[in-house]
């Protein structure tokens, strides 16, 4: 983990990172006259381009921002440029770098830190030899005075949990199974101060949660309900917000199996929602948010083991209706339902739920952003829209007609858990829609919560996309 800090004045001569829209020689980074030659020249020869260069061991580099651009892709650019910082700073073992702006957009230096702190993460649990490749930066220093304390704790705060959230995701299910989910949230809530109650086999046959046990049937884990709560006294809402998030700890597709090569062999991402809902906790409750926030986490694997349940089956789920289940690859759906269902009893001001649901998601629009449909009031959904631009991880909302839940009909029960061959991204909302009674939101995060090439800040693997997302949001209401 890297920190980042605020300082008024630099001291060392650490790593540079320079943000400016124009390239000004009088002002010292405690540049050599050589740097600031090579520099000028540079700057007066390109086309303004930023740049990132090895000065006799010492990293400089400059971000160089065209302020007409909207700020959310300025931000993005500048995350980008930290990650590429970051990335020349530990490839020689360095371990600060400074942070300058000259620009009167303090968000561009939050960016660049933040980009450089979440470019520092690595997985390296299970390769304890690879020490030599353990990333050195250690620290990011914002230099001036023009700064607020608070973005950067909170800044910190969101790179721990996005980190975490990406270990969770990271661990294959040999060594992260529904028991040792809940049991990573429990510990998340005892560091960051949240209630975690975690219901196991048994009480989930008591409360009947027929979507979850038929999902786990083909298992030899069993499964588990992890509720977690933070309320805070002075919460700014009356009624508690609640995420949920999908916790398939291995998605072999069941009976209905999957192939292995680029489908099944990823599927260890598929809690990716719970641990993007866990990390979000964390996260809030670690800030002191004032928010009261509920988070559920259904979580088995989904396997053909002896019992597995079979295409066609009848399931009842906990909330009474039944579902013809034809297909058991479209088992996040039969999990989340019971989920959805069950937040009835907070009547909560909204529900958002957080899955890797459907490779529609990822035909539709890929790896860059996050499938969203929901019917909560366009005053909740504009402010989470606008959260996805800030912290980059961007919503794209599908329609949710009524239309599509006819293609979820069954003849022989209420719901089929597979529509036909289009819009399987909203005709699995519709599905989930009708667990709820209460104003709710869908995010299909298939596409951008596991990603098998770096993309610049978001690591090769679990990428804990919707952590910065909720935290940005909820900080927003709070
Ligand atoms: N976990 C998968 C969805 C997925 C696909 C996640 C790619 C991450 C990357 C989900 O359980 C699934 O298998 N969905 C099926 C649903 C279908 C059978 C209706 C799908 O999308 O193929
Ligand atoms: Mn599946
Ligand atoms: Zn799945």
């Amino acid at each position: 983990m890297a920190t980042i800090q605020l300082q008024k004045n630099s001291k060392s001569k650490s790593h540079l990172i320079i943000i400016t829209d124009k390239w000004k020689t009088h002002i010292d980074y405690a540049l050599t006259k050589e740097e600031v030659g090579y520099l000028d020249a540079y700057f007066k020869d390109s086309d303004k381009k930023s740049i990132v260069f090895n000065s006799c061991g010492r990293v400089i580099s400059v971000m160089m921002v065209d302020l007409k651009k909207e700020i959310h892709l300025l931000d993005e650019a500048c995350r980008k440029h930290g990650c590429a910082t970051a990335d020349a700073v530990n490839a020689i073992k360095g371990t600060d770098i400074a942070v300058f702006n000259s620009t009167k957009k303090a968000s561009l230096s939050y960016a660049v830190s933040e980009g450089a702190a979440l470019a520092n993460y690595q997985f390296l649990h299970h390769k304890p030899s690879a020490k030599k490749t353990q990333n050195s930066l250690k620290t990011i220093t914002i230099i001036g005075g023009n700064y607020n304390p608070k973005t950067i704790s909170h800044l910190n705060i969101t790179t721990e949990a996005t980190c975490k959230a990406r270990d969770l995701v990271n661990e294959p299910v040999n060594i992260l199974n529904a028991t040792d989910l809940a049991d990573a949230f429990h510990k998340m809530g005892k560091e960051a101060g949240f209630k975690v109650e975690i219901y196991n086999k048994k009480k989930i046959v008591e409360l009947k949660m027929g979507g979850l046990l038929s999902v786990n049937a083909g298992s030899v884990d069993e499964p588990t309900f992890t509720i977690m709560e933070y309320k805070p006294k002075k919460a700014k809402n009356k009624k508690p917000f609640v995420l949920i998030g999908k916790g398939v700890t291995y998605d072999t597709g069941g009976l209905s199996l999957k192939p292995t090569a680029n489908s099944m062999d990823m599927m260890k991402c598929d809690m990716a929602g719970g641990a993007a809902v866990g990390a979000a906790m964390y996260a809030i409750a670690k800030a002191k948010l004032n928010v009261h926030v509920i988070g559920l986490v259904p979580a088995t694997d989904n396997r053909p083991g002896f019992n597995a349940f079979a295409p066609g089956d009848i399931i009842t789920m906990m909330d009474g209706s039944t579902v013809e289940m034809l297909n058991s690859d479209a088992e996040g759906r039969m999990i989340l339902a019971d989920a959805l269902h069950f937040a009835k009893r907070y009547k909560p001001e909204f529900a958002i739920d957080i899955a890797t649901l459907t490779g529609a998601a990822v035909a539709a629009i890929g790896t860059s952003g996050i499938v969203s449909m929901g019917n909560i009031s366009k005053k909740y959904s504009d402010k989470l829209k606008a959260s996805g631009n800030n912290v980059f991880e961007r919503l794209a909302e599908f329609p949710f007609w009524d239309d599509y839940s006819e293609l979820m009909k069954s003849d022989i029960a209420d719901q089929k858990n597979i529509g036909g061959p289009y819009a399987g991204s909203i005709t699995a909302g519709k599905f989930l829609e009708k667990f709820t009674d209460y104003p709710y939101y869908h995010l299909d995060i298939a596409g951008p919560a596991f990603i098998t090439a770096k993309d610049s800040y978001r690591a090769k693997g679990g990428t804990g996309t919707g952590v910065r997302l909720f935290f940005d949001f909820f900080n927003s209401l709070s």
